[in-house]
């Protein structure tokens, strides 16, 4: 996003969640004016869902920054119990007026507070473009975070765009990752178990999924 586009959604620094609530509270349930909304599960994250096996029953799921909840119907479809949360009130608002019927818990929570009472406690964390939608500055603690939800024996699945250059406040949002994330989250106890990687035919960016195992 150039300066201009920064402007209008007023994305500050120092209040880096604010602007979701704003975007989400002028949208609706068929999502215009979010510029990530698929209404639908993301591709990418789509082809390895439908590629993985089954969870056993009682397995959990959590998704990070769930927006308007596709990936965790998609999760929930596969079998798995699930929890979504989103720091815009709005959005989960928006989540449980689309999928009246799921039984997501849909909720909403500050990724960059962490959350003690989700210490190691899912079978599988979704993260998909919320990192980097947040300001540089705020990487170490979001990573830590998101390390934190995983439960033993448990998996991180994350896709998020990967750029060469250093990130910096003035030249997003998004702010792509650098290639060493992958090592900030080993840093917190994970293991990557694979990394794929493909060219977003739209936007042209890198796209990673990583699978981390703790
Ligand atoms: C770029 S969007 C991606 C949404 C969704 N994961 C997707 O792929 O469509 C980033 C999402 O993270 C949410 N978010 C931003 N900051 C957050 C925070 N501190 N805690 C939880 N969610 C946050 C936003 O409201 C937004 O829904």
């Amino acid at each position: 996003m150039n300066e201009e586009i920064r402007k209008k959604f007023g994305v500050n620094e120092n209040q880096p969640n604010d602007w979701f609530e704003t975007l989400y509270s002028e949208s609706n349930d068929s999502g215009s004016g979010v510029p990530w909304a698929n209404m639908a599960p993301h591709p990418v994250f789509k082809t390895w869902i439908d590629k993985s096996t089954a969870p056993e029953p009682g397995k959990t799921a959590l998704v990070i920054g769930c927006g308007l909840g596709d990936d965790a119907i998609a999760l929930e479809s596969k079998g798995y119990k699930v929890t979504a949360f989103d720091v815009s009130e709005s959005a989960v608002a928006l989540c449980k007026k689309r999928f009246p019927k799921s039984k997501v818990e849909f909720v909403t929570a500050d990724l960059l507070k962490g959350i003690s009472s989700w210490h190691q406690k899912f079978d599988l964390v979704l993260e998909i473009f919320t990192i980097q939608a947040l300001p540089p500055k705020y990487e170490s603690v979001l990573i830590k975070n998101v390390s934190d939800f995983v439960a033993d024996q448990g998996q991180l699945v994350m896709i998020t765009e990967v750029q060469t250059p250093k990130r910096v406040f003035e030249k997003g949002p998004p702010w792509l990752l650098n290639h060493d994330y992958i090592q900030s989250f080993e840093s917190h106890g994970l293991t990557k178990v694979s990394n794929t990687s493909s060219l977003d035919s739209e936007m042209g960016e890198e796209i990673h999924l990583t699978v981390f195992k703790r």
